[in-house]
């Protein structure tokens, strides 16, 4: 199943970690030729200041800009499709992204369709898009989503109701600037979301049937570095040092997920998170034990891995004990960044399990599960969880 010699390619964007490397965005938008810039954000970045301080910077090289800020949690089609608008309409020619996971896959989509004149639900799936966007600059101001270094954009299809994962090297930005800094205005229930988020893609990634040796390098030091510090960081939103262990973290785990892809923790969440429009961290917190509970049969060892770079010393211990102190972890956790909910207080209606199910089994992100689950195995977990 994990063959070391089969070919694979890796693909990052160029980007800059580091102290105030946001600070950077005029002059690389200059040295990628700029001229009048769509910066695609949401109201509470703005509110937050990071945009003022973007706009000093391009103003510093005297550019165009054009704020486009109608974008929700798990951004809508219409939201792309109208950002794609004031970009042709204000003959844009460069996009810089400042915020969450949102605001930079509503960013890569509104470039897809400005360069592409199609709707943005017509390119769902891997490779699917002809015509590269323009030059993007994403700034991430969460350490969860990766968005800034993937080849993904996921973006909600309010009409039925699923988010939809677009797979394209032509949305993997130009440059991400990847600042701390940027996280000391989040708040804790968001910062618990997306850490466990990155978690979730690191862990996905390295028992992923396309994982690589590359691949398994950023994924095992995701694993490491954001089990070692999630929980003193989310405990002290305002150390630096501490932000920039978790978005480093969240730069290795978008790397490994970016070319290794995902798997059923992902494909389940974005069903449930389409359908009810539920934050995307939260479902796959949730998720994540029965998924772990679900694969390990299938990837005993690379489970076992895993347990060690969480830190538990189980290299004795049979594989039922390592599944089971494994699963505990991760709910310590959970519970631990404050993620206590659980989907029964929603009252979902159980007739939507077996939707929600099969759109988990449609989504690009099952194809590398460590095994394709059949449907009734996919209903099983639905039905614990809700
Ligand atoms: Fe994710």
């Amino acid at each position: 199943m994990y063959d070391e010699l089969e070919l694979k390619k890796f693909v990052v964007p160029e980007f800059i970690y580091g102290k105030d490397a946001r600070l950077l965005a005029g002059r690389y938008a200059k040295n990628l030729g700029a001229r009048k810039i769509l910066i695609v954000t949401d109201p509470g970045i703005i509110k937050a200041g990071w945009v003022d301080e973007l706009i000093d910077s391009l103003e510093a090289f005297k550019f165009k800009y054009v704020i486009f800020k109608d974008v929700s949690p798990n951004p809508r089609d219409f939201e792309v499709m109208a950002g794609a608008e004031v970009f042709n309409k204000e003959k844009c020619n460069f996009i810089i992204s400042i915020g969450g996971g949102s605001s930079m896959d509503c960013a890569k989509g509104i470039g897809i369709v400005a360069a592409n004149f199609r709707n943005i639900v017509d390119f769902e799936g891997v490779d699917k898009v002809t015509i590269p966007g323009p030059p993007l600059i994403c700034i991430p101001t969460t350490s969860g989503s990766s968005a800034d270094v993937s080849q993904f954009s996921i973006v909600l299809n309010t009409q039925k109701k699923v988010k939809i994962a677009i797979v394209s090297k032509t949305v993997v930005p130009d440059i991400a600037l990847i600042d701390p800094v940027t996280l000391t205005t989040m708040n804790s229930y968001l910062a618990a979301c997306t850490a466990m988020d990155a978690m979730t893609h690191a862990i996905e990634a390295y028992v992923s049937n396309a994982q690589s040796p590359i691949s398994d390098l950023h994924a095992i030091e995701a694993i490491s570095l954001i089990s070692e510090n999630i929980l003193n960081a989310l405990s002290n939103l305002d150390n630096i040092e501490l932000m920039g262990k978790l978005m480093l973290g969240s730069l290795h785990a978008g790397m490994a997920f970016s070319n290794a892809s995902l798997g059923a923790v992902h494909a389940m969440a974005h069903s449930l998170g389409g359908m009810l429009d539920l934050p995307h961290g939260e479902c796959n917190a949730i998720l994540l034990k029965y998924l772990v509970n679900y694969n390990f049969k299938y990837s005993e060892e690379r489970f076992r891995n895993i347990s060690s770079a969480m830190g538990l010393n189980l290299s004795r211990e049979s594989n039922e004990y390592v599944l089971k102190s494994l699963t505990e972890k991760i709910e310590l956790l959970r519970f631990g960044v404050g993620i206590s909910s659980n989907f029964k207080s929603l009252n979902i209606d159980r007739n939507r399990i077996p939707i929600l199910a099969e759109n988990a089994l449609k989504d690009v992100c099952m194809i590398t599960n460590p095994v394709m689950p059949i449907k009734d195995e996919i209903e099983e977990i639905y039905g614990q969880v809700i």
